[in-house]
């Protein structure tokens, strides 16, 4: 499957669930010590007003297909810190907890 293919399988993947959540939902990243970190697409496409193809599927496609990355990686552009670089959102280099918490939400 090339790119634009993947993206269409996931849009109708979503559209065919049958309820309203926005794009793949909540995904949480397990991550000990500092704790698990949560990725809200209904902050990113909601709020943040942001199309699908700014993710997917170049960064992103699902959650069986992750590459991880570490925050050595991302503080150099990948995955999370493509945006989160302090231009377009907050820094990977700090604000740790507006990412990773101990907390269950
Ligand atoms: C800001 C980035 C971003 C945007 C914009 C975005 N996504 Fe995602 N999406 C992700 C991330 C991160 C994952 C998790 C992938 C992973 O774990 O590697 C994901 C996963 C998914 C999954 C798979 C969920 C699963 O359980 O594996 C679907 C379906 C999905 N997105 C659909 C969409 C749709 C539809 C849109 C547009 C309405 C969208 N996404 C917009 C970042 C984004
Ligand atoms: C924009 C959100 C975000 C911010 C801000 C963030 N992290 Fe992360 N962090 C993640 C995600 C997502 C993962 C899991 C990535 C994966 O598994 O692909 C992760 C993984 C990690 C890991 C395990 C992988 C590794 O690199 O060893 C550690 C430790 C970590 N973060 C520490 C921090 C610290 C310390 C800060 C603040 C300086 C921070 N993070 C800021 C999202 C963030
Ligand atoms: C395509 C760009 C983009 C990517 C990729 C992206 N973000 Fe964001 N994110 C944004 C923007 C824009 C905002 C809103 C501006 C801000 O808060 O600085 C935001 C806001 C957030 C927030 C605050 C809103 C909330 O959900 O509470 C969190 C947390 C967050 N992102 C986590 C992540 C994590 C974790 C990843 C990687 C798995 C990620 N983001 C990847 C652009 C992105």
């Amino acid at each position: 499957m090339n790119r634009a293919m993947i993206v269409l399988a996931l849009l109708v993947a979503v559209t065919s669930a049958g309820y309203a959540r926005v794009g793949g939902g909540d995904i949480v990243y397990e991550v000990k010590k500092i704790g698990n970190v949560t990725f809200r697409h209904d902050a990113h496409v909601g709020k943040s007003g942001l199309p699908c193809t700014a993710c997917h599927a170049s960064l992103y496609v699902t959650k069986e297909k992750r590459k991880t990355a570490t925050m050595s990686q991302m503080g150099k552009g990948a995955s999370c810190g493509s945006c989160h670089n302090g231009k377009t959102a907050f820094s990977v280099k700090g604000s740790c907890n507006q990412c990773h918490t101990k907390e269950v939400k």
